[in-house]
């Protein structure tokens, strides 16, 4: 079906939430490229939002769904599901984790831990501990507990009232968390690498003390990794560089490599979900863990964090070396292959406009910042062919 059917159905029949699509449908896609209907290669430096890690169908992915699909789609979890189990033995041996719980994405990912943080309390008879602090600027989904938990307005906007105790800090400051602990907290719940305000990784310093806070105060430190998890940053779980541990994990996008998967990741102390706590129709079935399995198993056995990591700095250090002498570059932040180029005018847009024109397709994030999380299989020559393609176009702007 051609593209201009394809928007008459989309205008009237989907409720669109999603403003002005660009304007291109993709066809199929292989390794890091996406191909439209028109027939064009596109560099995808965005992977699905963080979510293709191993790229467009990838052999090893593609493979295990197909065989997957054979056997079986789906299984509750009442009865036991091997790839299931398989895929909760993988994460708790290569994670700070002892238990998983599996969900669709990664807000019912967040939800769970939320719920997990208060379960945990309640079982201790810490009865009052209800009350969630998170940061502002943070992303942690669209469910109505998610929201709340998102210290940014503009995603709570029509929702008033919003789920009750939740409270966003300002990151990076220590006394702000301090004032904000009290008799009521239950959890405190981050992205260690911020990603959908702009790719903010925060202070190792500030995270350390976080955990030394939570411990002294008994409050449950989720980390989200939604975003961050599954090697995007250069270690395969973003709390690796901060030197701590959460006591909760969340996972997701990566995950299932492009199949819909997230999980909640405890340590034992906090793992206090009991039959009838908790549960999900669709969460960890056999699918959605094949997909997981697959999906660890190659950043695993083809050393693709390592890699990732090592094109990242290349990618990172490249973008630095251009902001040395083009005054439109005002930062570049990042680890590994999460990275945010903030610029000095208000051109993210155009400048991800003209990068799609050329074939490359990037994120922005408000007026300012461009942001890029390409699949883990990218290469240097790849990635570094971005920087000079993002250099081109930055050119015409400086008078
Ligand atoms: C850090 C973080 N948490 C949670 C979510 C929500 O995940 P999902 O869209 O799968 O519900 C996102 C999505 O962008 C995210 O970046």
């Amino acid at each position: 079906m051609d593209l201009q059917t394809i928007k008459q159905y989309d205008k009237q029949y989907f409720m669109n939430t999603y403003g002005d699509r660009t304007n291109v449908m993709f066809t199929h896609g292989k390794g890091i490229y996406l191909y439209s209907s028109d027939n064009k290669k596109y560099m995808d430096l965005l992977a699905g939002i963080a979510v293709n890690a191993l790229g467009h169908a990838h052999p090893t992915l593609t493979n295990a769904i197909i065989e997957q699909t054979k056997k079986y789609i789906h299984c509750s979890s009442l009865y036991y599901i091997d790839t299931q189990a398989i895929l909760a033995k993988k994460l708790v041996e290569n994670s700070c984790a002892n238990k998983i719980f599996f969900s669709n994405s990664g807000a019912e990912a967040n939800e769970g831990a939320i719920k997990l943080a208060r379960v945990y309390h309640k079982k201790k008879g810490n009865l009052n501990k209800y009350e969630i602090i998170t940061l502002e600027k943070s992303f942690h989904g669209r469910t109505l507990a998610t929201i709340a938990a998102t210290g940014q307005e503009k995603y709570h906007k029509h929702y008033d009232p919003l789920t009750p105790k939740f409270k966003s800090i300002p990151k990076n400051n220590i006394q702000a968390l301090k004032n904000a602990i009290n008799e009521n907290t239950c959890a405190f719940m981050i992205e260690p690498i911020q990603g959908e305000s702009g790719v903010n990784p925060l202070d190792i310093n500030y995270v350390q003390q976080a955990r030394k806070i939570c411990d002294d105060f008994d409050v449950v430190l989720i980390f989200d990794e939604v975003q961050c998890g599954m090697g995007r940053t250069g270690t395969l779980f973003g709390y690796e560089h901060f030197d701590v541990q959460p006591d909760i994990f969340t996972l997701a996008k990566a995950l299932g490599g492009g199949f819909p998967i997230g999980a909640v990741c405890a340590i034992d102390k906090v793992a206090s979900f009991e039959p009838g706590d908790h549960g999900s129709t669709f969460g960890g079935n056999p699918l959605a863990c094949a997909a997981g399995i697959a999906v660890i198993d190659t950043l695993i056995n083809d050393n693709l964090v390592q890699s990732g990591n090592t094109v990242g700095n290349s990618i990172i250090d490249s973008l630095k070396n251009v902001m040395t002498s083009c005054v439109l570059i005002k930062e570049v932040r990042g680890m590994g292959l999460m990275i945010g180029i903030e610029l000095t005018k208000p051109i993210a847009k155009e400048i991800k406009n003209k990068l799609f024109d050329q074939g490359f397709l990037v994120g922005s994030v408000g007026e300012n910042i461009l942001r890029i999380l390409p699949p883990l299989i990218i290469t240097i020559e790849e990635g570094l062919s971005f920087v000079t393609a993002l250099e081109n176009a930055l050119q015409e702007y400086i008078k």
